[in-house]
């Protein structure tokens, strides 16, 4: 059994959870109904992810089989950016509930804090980056006038009608996090953002603590997640799984230890919640038992987050300089 966290409402969420971004369609079903079997109980999907449908097939097989209740679940999904206007928020949610083939999330964030334009499922689902046939042609994303707050608040309704249990934000700064936390009326159970040893956060993290709000780390690893996207970033900086600080610490704990564990125990003993995605047993299985094998020193956790470079590898600023075309 995972270790759980209590969030702002109440609810319990596990420590450690299954990243599904990239987990390929033909594969996914089989992928999620294995890491079920194998413990997992926290699933972290997105609409934009492409791949809702078959993370449902695999929950719903573990379901009919009596593998676990719904209940025993924690499933998670992000409104995309092309739904942000209140009129399309609930909506995104009922498309991603009728893909997963459920009647309601445990959390549902809004992706980023950038308002596309709209567009209609038959046009394109996902949409991605795409915001009509014109912007297509000359690689263009358009924006929608909605202000954050504004979806926020269509959110909050979500929760209202028991479509979703809690709602979140993702990829905030501080300061749009203070404003929705001024005009909400539900405060967001959890922000997930990048966070590994080279964007340690320190000022939001603690700012979360500080509000009760649980932190979620995507992209644990750094810069690995990014390598087969083609990231020159990622392919420039060294990889955590090599960092001398990172092999020595995990020397320091034992020849079974590895690297990757070290950079995941680092995030949860900073009481920030995991969602590594892995397509290998032997790894989900190192992955979801971290908590339970391995305990950094003050000191360890000290040096780690010494590594800091603010280097965000996942950051809406390049789709700025690739899209909007405003930086050229
Ligand atoms: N909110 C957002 O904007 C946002 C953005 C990015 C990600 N996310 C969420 O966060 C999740 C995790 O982030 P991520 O997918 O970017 O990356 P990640 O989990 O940090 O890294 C995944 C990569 O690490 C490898 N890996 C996994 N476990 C390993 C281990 N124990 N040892 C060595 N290599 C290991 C995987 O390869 P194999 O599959 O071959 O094992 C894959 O290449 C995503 O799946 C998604 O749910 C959210």
């Amino acid at each position: 059994m995972t270790a759980m966290i209590t969030l702002n409402n109440g609810l319990k969420m596990p420590l450690v959870g299954l990243g599904c971004w990239k987990i390929p369609n033909d594969v996914c079903a089989s992928q999620v109904y294995e890491a079920i079997k194998l413990g997992y109980r926290l699933f972290d999907g997105a609409a934009d992810y492409g791949n809702e449908k078959e993370v449902g097939q695999g929950i719903n097989k573990a379901l009919s089989e009596g593998i676990v209740k719904r209940s025993d679940l924690f499933i998670i999904s992000k409104l995309w950016n092309t739904f942000h206007h209140p009129d399309h928020v609930k909506l995104a949610l009922q498309r991603t509930l009728s893909d997963l083939g459920l009647d309601y999330l445990d959390l549902y964030y809004i992706h980023f804090p950038l308002a596309f334009k709209y567009v209609p499922f038959e046009e394109k689902y996902p949409p991605c980056f795409y915001t009509g046939a014109e912007d297509a042609k000359i690689g263009k994303i358009s924006l929608q006038n909605v202000p954050y707050l504004d979806t926020y608040r269509a959110m909050e309704k979500l929760v209202d009608e028991g479509l979703t249990k809690s709602i979140g934000v993702s990829n905030l700064q501080g300061s749009i996090l203070q404003d929705v936390l001024m005009g909400c009326r539900i405060r967001p159970a959890a922000l997930q953002i990048e966070h590994h040893p080279y964007l340690t956060q320190e000022h939001l993290v603690q700012f979360c603590k500080n509000e009760n709000i649980a932190v979620v780390s995507y992209s644990s690893f750094g810069p690995q997640s990014f390598l087969e996207l083609g990231s020159k970033r990622a392919e420039d900086t060294p990889a955590l799984f090599d960092h001398p600080v990172i092999k020595k610490i995990a020397a320091a704990h034992g020849k079974d230890v590895t690297t990757s564990e070290v950079l995941l125990r680092w995030a949860t003993q900073r009481d920030i919640a995991i969602i590594p995605k892995s397509s290998r047993k032997e790894r989900l299985l190192l992955n979801l038992n971290v908590n339970e094998k391995l305990t950094l020193t003050e000191a360890e956790l000290l040096e780690i987050s010494a590594l800091n470079k603010n280097i965000r590898f996942n950051d809406t600023w390049d789709w700025n300089n690739m899209h909007f075309g405003s930086f050229a």
